[in-house]
């Protein structure tokens, strides 16, 4: 039986860093619908030169153009047993879609962890997070920082700021996350999949509550 596992959380709460360990753990892809927004705008395609406009403000790119970057995405045959889900669906509209497309699988959303934290961390988390460049592994200059200053420890590549971390629009992408994607919460908890995992525990603390609700 396949296992599709959708993280859930406003930006900053660990959700990249999860999906990383949880997929290592599992040996399933992490699909995260804003590293792929990323490297098709520095591929300078015309999905990122659009993506950009939104991504750049803070606001979610429309569903039209997610919805049908993510079928590409799972019409690859990694996806067949599974996925870490990291970033999607962000609205009921795309939850929606997601089951649609999973029952065509045969599969379903099995649990969605809902990662919280409290606004204050959030934004000190995005100030001072560090990403990489060639695949997105990510650090942060305080609470996981890379052994060699901007350098990533595990391919060697530069690494970067992203430029919607600037204090402005991390409120922002707070509220988008707030009035769009937490509707989801309710979506999922009447699904019975949802469960919720303390995101302001250290990173190994809250990897080990998550395996210990997915091995349930
Ligand atoms: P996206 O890239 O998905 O960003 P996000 O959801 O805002 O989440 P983040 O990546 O900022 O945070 P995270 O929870 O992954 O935290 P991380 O693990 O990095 O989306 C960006 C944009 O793309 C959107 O605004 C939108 O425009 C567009 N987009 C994407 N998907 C879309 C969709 N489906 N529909 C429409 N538009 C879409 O951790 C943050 C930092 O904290 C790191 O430095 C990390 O090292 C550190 N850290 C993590 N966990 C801990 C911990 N437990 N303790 C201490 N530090 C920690």
């Amino acid at each position: 039986m396949p296992t599709y596992i959708v993280l859930l959380g406003p930006p900053g709460a660990g959700k990249g860093t999860q999906a990383e360990i949880l997929a290592a753990n599992f040996q399933l892809p992490h699909i995260s619908s804003g590293d792929i927004f990323r490297e098709n705008i520095k591929k300078d395609t015309e999905l990122g030169k659009l993506a950009q406009t939104y991504m750049s403000k803070g606001e979610l790119v429309p569903d039209d153009v997610t919805i049908a970057m993510i079928r590409e995405r799972f019409s690859r045959p990694d996806c067949v047993r599974g996925a870490i889900l990291d970033g999607f669906p962000r609205n009921p509209a795309q939850a929606d879609d997601v089951e649609g497309m999973l029952k065509g699988f045969g599969g379903q959303v099995n649990l969605v962890p809902l990662i919280t934290a409290p606004s204050d961390v959030l934004i000190l988390r995005l100030a001072g997070r560090w990403t990489c460049r060639a695949n997105g592994h990510i650090f942060h200059e305080r609470f996981n920082p890379s052994k060699q200053s901007r350098v990533c420890d595990f391919d060697g590549s530069p690494l970067f700021q992203r430029d919607d971390d600037k204090a402005d629009t991390v409120k922002h992408r707070i509220e988008v996350y707030q009035n769009q994607t937490a509707p989801l919460i309710d979506y999922y908890n009447k699904r019975g999949i949802l469960v919720e995992i303390n995101g302001s525990a250290p990173i190994e603390e809250v990897a080990a509550h998550l395996m210990s609700a997915l091995n349930k």
